[in-house]
Parts: structure tokens; sequence; C-alpha cells
């Protein structure tokens, strides 16, 4: 049985427990963080806790631990779990007040609740995914416009899934006022010739941290990075397309709205950052 982090306590996945009160049961008030695992070590860790840190400040949410203290917590559960290759999941609520109320408690009345727990997956990096690579389609973003902050309010990206699932496919990328914001849980890009296209920073896409690695990476090997929007139209017409995220590295897609990009097998510009984002994250990871 996994054992968990909750509150200052490692337990067994069934008696760890958050009331019913938590805020991020009743209001999704509250962030989260995915942290990968390759050879038992945290790929980009400083990343994600940066990260972490702007959206708990965007919010006003107090961290319970400090920076130090979660990456001593992260090693651990990795370690416990046997982890060689999976994720370590990470969620802070803004606590449970005594009732259900709007108005956020005060911190020094209810404290935050952190929960954090792994999830195994042997044959992440070797994913057969890859290879195959992925089917999207294209619907309407139609969530909250602070896409910045990762917030665990998710039931629009997975009632995109859903739909992706009803339609045959495998995700979906969202659009807003025509252009492309981000999937349902990473970010999108696509290619035509040596350029690599992905939406600009801003509110309305979350900050990948596996996004930033992978374009710095492009850049050291001479590829041209342009950062802004683009349509489903030039995505149907680009050579490739791909997505990245903590989970999926870098992942071809090969067809959107069953129209097939480029020949429609996987591409080498996503297949070679594939390979050096695996490659540089393993000998960073910590
Ligand atoms: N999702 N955009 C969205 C909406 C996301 O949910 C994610 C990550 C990303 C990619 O961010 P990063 O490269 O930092 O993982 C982009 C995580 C993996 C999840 O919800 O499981």
């Amino acid at each position: 049985m996994r054992t968990v982090y909750v509150n200052g306590e490692y337990l067994p996945e069934d008696q760890a427990k958050v009331s019913i009160f938590d805020r991020g049961f009743l209001m999704a008030d509250g962030v989260y963080e995915v942290t990968s695992v390759l050879g038992g070590k945290l790929v980009d860790f400083d990343g994600h806790v940066m990260r972490l840190q702007r959206s708990l400040s965007e919010l006003d949410l107090a961290a319970p631990i400090s920076m130090e203290e979660l990456l001593a917590v992260h090693r651990e559960l990795v370690a416990v779990n046997g982890i060689d290759e999976g994720m370590v999941y990470l969620q802070i609520t803004r606590g449970a007040p005594a009732d259900r109320d709007f108005v956020f408690p005060d911190p020094e009345v209810t404290p935050s609740t952190i929960v954090l727990f792994t999830q195994n997956k042997p044959g992440l990096a070797a994913s057969p995914a890859a290879k195959k690579g992925m089917k999207v389609i294209s619907i309407e973003d139609q969530r909250w416009g602070r896409r910045d902050i990762k917030t665990v309010q998710l039931l629009y990206p997975s009632m995109g899934k859903m739909m992706a699932k009803a339609a045959g496919a495998d995700d979906a990328w969202m659009v807003e006022d025509g252009h492309v914001t981000e999937g349902t849980s990473n970010n999108a890009y696509i290619v035509k010739g040596n350029t690599i296209i992905t939406r600009h920073l801003g509110t309305e896409i979350l900050h990948g941290i596996t996004r930033a690695a992978v374009l710095r990476f492009a850049k050291e090997a001479q590829m041209k990075v342009e950062e802004r929007l683009f349509t489903i139209e030039e995505a149907k017409a680009a050579d490739e397309a791909f997505i990245t995220s903590a989970t999926t590295f870098v992942m071809p897609v090969v067809e959107i709205d069953g129209a097939k990009i480029g020949s429609g097998a996987v591409g080498s510009v996503a297949t070679r950052l594939r390979e050096i984002y695996l490659e540089e994250s393993r000998k960073a990871a910590i």
C-alpha cells in the first residue's frame, strides 16, 4: 500500500484523511503541482516549486511548510514508495474552516491543508504512445480567466478529455477567440520548417515547466522558436505538432480534428526534442 503525506504525517493511503469542510473539496480553493520522477529523481523540482510559490501568492494562500521541507517530503515519498518512474502530486488548499463560507478564513485560525502522493508509472519515458503519436480534437476554451495559476479546478479539462474520448481521440486542444490556448493538461505546439510555434505566455495558459525547458533546448539546438497566437487551421497545415507536460514530456500529435498533420506519422522535431528533454532531465534531476 502507498504511503502518502498529509499535514505533516506520513500515513498508509487508507488512513489519510481531509475534512469535508476543506475548501479544496467545497470550493476548489487550492493549487497543485505534478513533478515527474525519472530514475528515482525529481525532474525540474526548482521550476515546480517556483511556480507553486507564484500560484500561492496570486491567491493569497499560505504555504504550510518551507520549500526545503517540501523537497525532503518529495524525496521521502519517492523513496518509501520505491518510485523509479512516475510522479509526485502535491496539493495545497485553504484548509478546513468550521463552516462553509465564501469569505476566506483567517489563516491564523485555519491552516492550509497539504497533501502529497506518488503515482508509479513504470515505462513512462519509453512510452509507446510517443512512437504512435496522439490524436486531438479542438474544443472551445470555457475555463476561468486565470489559467496561469495552477488551481485544482479541473472540471472543464476533465470534460474536454471526455469529449476527446467520445470522438475517438486522445485529448483536446482548447480554442479561444479563434486561437489555440493549450491542451487540457499540457501546452500545445506546431512546427513549420525549422520553426516551433507555441502560444505566448499570459493569463490564458499555464506557464508549463516542461515548456520552458523544451523551448530552451530547442534554441540551444538552433531551432527557431516563435511564441505567438496560432489557429487550428494553421495547425492542420503544419509539418508537425506536439504537446508538453510533466507527465508526457514531449508527445507528438499526428491528427487534429481528423486531419493528418504532415504525413500523419510522428515528426522528427518532436522525436528529437523528446530525446533531448529526457536526456537533459535525467542529468539534471535531483
Ligand atoms: N498538467 N497546461 C495545463 C492546463 C496543464 O494542466 C499542464 C500540466 C500543463 C503543462 O505544465 P507542466 O509542463 O509544468 O507540467 C500545461 C499536469 C501535468 C496535470 O494536471 O496532471
